[in-house]
């Protein structure tokens, strides 16, 4: 067999037989198949897709490039969430320590920024010390200890998808549907969770810009999971601004301590309580009202807080930074952006946005680029805000004053100001399982 006539059988349409998807998937990890022919495979299957067959033949086979994980050390009902990407999401920082004060374990395994999108793992690693590649072993002892772990892919856990991430971040193959389905599932059948929540992010700032495509892409990664036996939910949520008004990695942590202690933005705390409530009612902790309440009450009474720092602390960061985010180093050049005319703010190109916090030093240029942990952006105005020629809307921050000027132009050129205020969109689309799709 050779990969360039799989290459070309991709590009004419075709699909691919079990066979043909072991051999590409089994010579890409040991390194047969060279990054550019994946990457030409994997623009192939961007513009050509894949079957449904095809998509979890190869989400099998990914997950199977590594460990499968045997979370039977830990005691009671493990429930894991993965976001599809966007911008300003810290969701996990904030509802994985929610869940876990509730009492349902947390056994997390986090990625790195994709594209304009941030990471999880590249937000812990704001915090002074923390550490992302503890042990296995530790790893379960800090789940039965505190609840809840947060560690990067393992070097052992599906490498196939590690390998292709990193490639598609810098090869413009990341918003395809089975592309995304097979990543994304293949890491969480392989992390071992008895239940998954997806949120799949929809609109500008999403890989997904439509709620239909994002529906299709929940409804795939829901049905791969459901067959390997996992109890799948997903929700669609809204992308299409960023989520909160922090974006950047200590920027972000800042912002799920303040949503921690019930002082977050109002958008990303609705979006934490209806995602946290979901991954409770999965672990049969109750009726979703119920549900809901629980969260609210473990905000209120600062528990979840506190399990965010005591976790952050098993994992070799300071705690204090949780307890006192003030002690965050943000980066020192600061720039105030301004409207450049009265009206409303008509719309917010999220991806635009995400990417001006990525050229600020926030996110990856290439596989190496090294990150600037202070450096992102406040918004100071939103979607459908009234602003006046001359108000701030938001202010950059980096290290590097060269970097402004681009990074202030992609910024601008996001955001849209007209006279009159388009219309709201809901922050929760729908909620998507095996067997039913509802639209709100
Ligand atoms: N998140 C992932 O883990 N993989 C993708 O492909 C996109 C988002």
């Amino acid at each position: 067999m050779r990969m360039v006539d799989l290459i070309l059988k991709k590009k004419r349409g075709e699909a691919l037989t079990k066979e043909e998807i072991d051999f590409v998937v089994t010579n890409f990890v040991n390194g047969e198949i060279p990054d550019y022919q994946m990457s030409a495979f994997l623009m192939a299957v961007c513009f050509k897709g894949m079957t449904k067959e095809e998509t979890a033949i190869f989400t099998d086979a990914f997950a199977h490039s590594g460990d499968m994980v045997d979370l039977s050390a830990i005691k009671g009902i493990k429930v894991d969430k993965h976001s599809t990407g966007g911008v300003g999401d810290k969701t996990t920082l904030v509802i994985a320590p929610i869940v876990a004060s509730c009492g349902v374990k947390v056994a997390k395994m986090s990625g790195r920024g994709l594209g304009h999108t941030g990471g999880t793992i590249d937000k812990l690693e704001a915090i002074p010390g923390f550490n992302t590649t503890i042990d296995k072993d530790r790893f379960f002892e800090i789940v039965n200890e505190i609840g809840v772990s947060v560690i990067g892919q393992s070097g052992n856990l599906t490498p196939a998808d590690k390998k292709c991430y990193a490639l598609r971040d810098v090869t413009g193959t990341v918003d395809s549907i089975p592309l995304i389905a097979i990543s994304i599932m293949s890491k969480k059948l392989a992390a071992g969770s008895d239940c998954i929540l997806l949120d799949v992010k929809t609109g500008s700032g999403a890989f997904m810009k439509t709620v239909d495509d994002s529906i299709e892409l929940a409804k795939t990664m829901v049905d791969i999971g459901t067959n390997c036996g996992r109890k799948v939910v997903a929700l669609i949520t809204d992308m299409d601004i960023p989520l909160g008004d922090n974006i950047g990695n200590a920027l972000e942590v800042i912002e799920a301590i303040e949503t921690l202690k019930g002082q977050g933005p109002k958008d990303l705390t609705e979006v934490c309580i209806e995602l946290a409530a979901n991954m409770l009612y999965m672990a049969k902790m109750g009726d979703i009202d119920k549900c809901r309440k629980m969260v609210k009450d473990k905000i209120e009474s600062g528990e979840a807080l506190q399990v965010l720092a005591k976790m952050a602390k098993a994992q070799g960061g300071d705690p204090e930074y949780i307890l006192h985010p003030e002690k965050f180093t943000i980066a020192p050049v600061k720039v105030e952006v301004k409207a450049e005319k009265d009206g409303f703010i008509s719309h917010m190109d999220a991806e635009g946005i995400g990417i001006s916090s990525t050229m600020l030093g926030a996110g990856r240029e290439t596989k190496e680029s090294v990150i600037d942990f202070g450096a992102g952006i406040k918004l100071v105005k939103k979607t459908h805000d009234k602003v006046s020629k001359g108000d701030t809307i938001a202010i950059l921050y980096t290290s590097d004053e060269k970097l402004v000027e681009n990074a202030k132009a992609r910024f601008l050129k996001s955001v849209t100001i007209e006279d009159k205020d388009s219309k709201v969109d809901p922050l929760i689309f729908a909620r998507v399982t095996h067997d039913n799709i509802e639209r709100y």
